[in-house]
């Protein structure tokens, strides 16, 4: 079976490909990119017209939450990695907060089987950093890197202690797989529920500091400096945290940052009438922060854009704000809120879009995706980037439907998303 993708425009930084051509799949492979010739065309190839669109390499989300297993309620691996293909996501690698929490050999392995069943996208389990993440005990890692795990992370949560997270990256070292650091100083925190600011106050709700990411943000770059060993922080949502690991590139400490959609687009107003699906950890930041958080990402300090995908059930966040549930449903919203807050208004180039959401990510998860290298697996996502359209949480292919993003209107269309060479989009519509 062949696929014969037409005209469309091919962005790979990775190949130096900038520029209108064709792409020929066979058996599932990218074999050919260049101008190719209609004389293949026969009854046993599928032929793509892409003229007038971006072809891409397939995203690839450093960060989700798939809740499959224990919280199938709500998301699961099939509705999970179908929310991901609606979104133009080929590959995503899944943290560990699940029940059981994946911190052994059997939930990865687990996790790797039910998606080779029932997932629709590549799926990269990230094990757990430490037993039960009660940052107590180091889960056997080279274990859970044996059986498939990408990275080590207790996100959700952090590593209380400083001492088992120099551990964590010693250990990570000697089995080749990253850590991935959840910042969040607990004291300090507090049990806030969102920032601390003009919002909260206003709202009459406790606020998290700022101070407790930056201060964990801190810690963790200097045990990567004193270990050597290479360390990513997830969702970075504030300036004095992005100036921290500029500082830290600038020393030449191995550092690598993602944020989230949510921290470059909205600021803590978006609570404001106690709107839960705005509640997210770390919180959404001050104007300043958003402001900071693109200088990032315009310079190269943040390395990726990762979808923190945390899909909950309506009952966990249609209650009172200080008890809802944090976290939102972010597949199908990600690529769309890049274009239309990054892209469009110059911040991003397209090229330095598919670095951020394809190359980085898998090149940080050592997932050899990403690209549009010949002989590598076919998974391209085909997107138009002008053609505008209204968020419609209904529509969600995800089991859950909280997203602050709820009719907004953004420009960039997922229409077709191929994974392995299979179609899995096919003109804007899920198969
Ligand atoms: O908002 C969040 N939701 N932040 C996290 O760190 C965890 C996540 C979840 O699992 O729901
Ligand atoms: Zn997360």
């Amino acid at each position: 079976m062949r696929v014969l993708i037409k005209g469309g425009y091919v962005i790979d930084p990775k190949t130096n490909t900038d520029g209108v051509n064709d792409i020929l799949i066979e058996d599932g492979i990218i074999t050919e990119i260049g101008n190719i010739s209609d004389e293949l065309v026969d009854l046993n190839c599928d032929v793509i017209d892409a003229k007038g669109k971006y072809v891409l390499p397939g995203l690839v989300d450093a960060h989700c939450h798939l809740r499959d297993p224990g919280f199938e309620y709500k998301e699961d691996i099939e509705s999970g990695t179908r929310s991901a293909a609606a979104g133009g996501f080929t590959s995503i690698a899944c943290m560990p907060n699940t029940n059981p929490v994946a911190d052994n050999e059997s939930v990865i392995r687990y996790i790797i089987n039910k998606a080779k069943q029932d997932g629709v996208v590549n799926v990269y389990p990230i094990g757990a950093i430490s037993k039960g993440q009660k940052g107590e005990e180091l889960s056997e890692i080279g274990e859970l890197k044996f059986a498939g795990a990408v990275a080590i992370s207790d996100d959700g949560k952090p590593l209380k202690s400083a001492s088992l997270m120099k551990r964590a990256l010693e250990y990570s070292s000697m089995f080749d797989i990253t850590v991935i650091s959840h910042c969040e100083e607990m004291d300090i925190a507090d049990e806030g529920v969102m920032n601390e600011g003009y919002w909260s106050t206003i709202m009459g709700l406790k606020g998290i500091p700022s101070a407790a990411e930056e201060i964990m943000v801190a810690r963790e770059l200097i045990l990567a400096e004193y270990t050597k060993v290479p360390i990513h922080i997830a969702h970075v949502s504030t300036e004095l945290s992005v100036d921290l690991i500029r500082h830290a590139k600038k020393r030449g400490v191995k550092v690598t940052c993602e944020t989230c959609p949510h921290y470059f687009v909205l600021t803590d107003e978006a609570c404001a009438g106690f709107n839960t699906y705005a509640k997210v950890n770390p919180p959404l930041r001050a104007k300043k922060d958003v402001e900071a958080i693109i200088e990032g990402l315009k310079d190269g300090t943040i390395d990726v854009i990762a979808t923190d995908h945390a899909p909950h059930h309506e009952d966990e966040k249609n209650i009172e704000f200080s008890l809802a549930a944090n976290g939102i449903a972010g597949f199908e919203t990600a690529f769309p809120l890049a274009v239309t807050y990054l892209v469009k208004p110059g911040h991003l180039t397209m090229s330095q879009l598919v670095e951020k959401m394809c190359i980085n990510p898998s090149k940080i998860l050592g997932l050899n995706k990403g690209s549009l290298e010949i002989g590598r697996n076919a998974d391209i996502t085909i997107v138009d980037i002008d053609e505008e359209f209204v968020v419609d949480v209904k529509k969600f292919k995800s089991k859950a439907r909280n997203s602050p993003f709820n009719g907004f209107k953004l420009k960039g269309t997922v229409y077709y998303t191929i994974v392995n060479g299979k179609v899995v989009v096919r003109e804007k519509v899920l198969l």
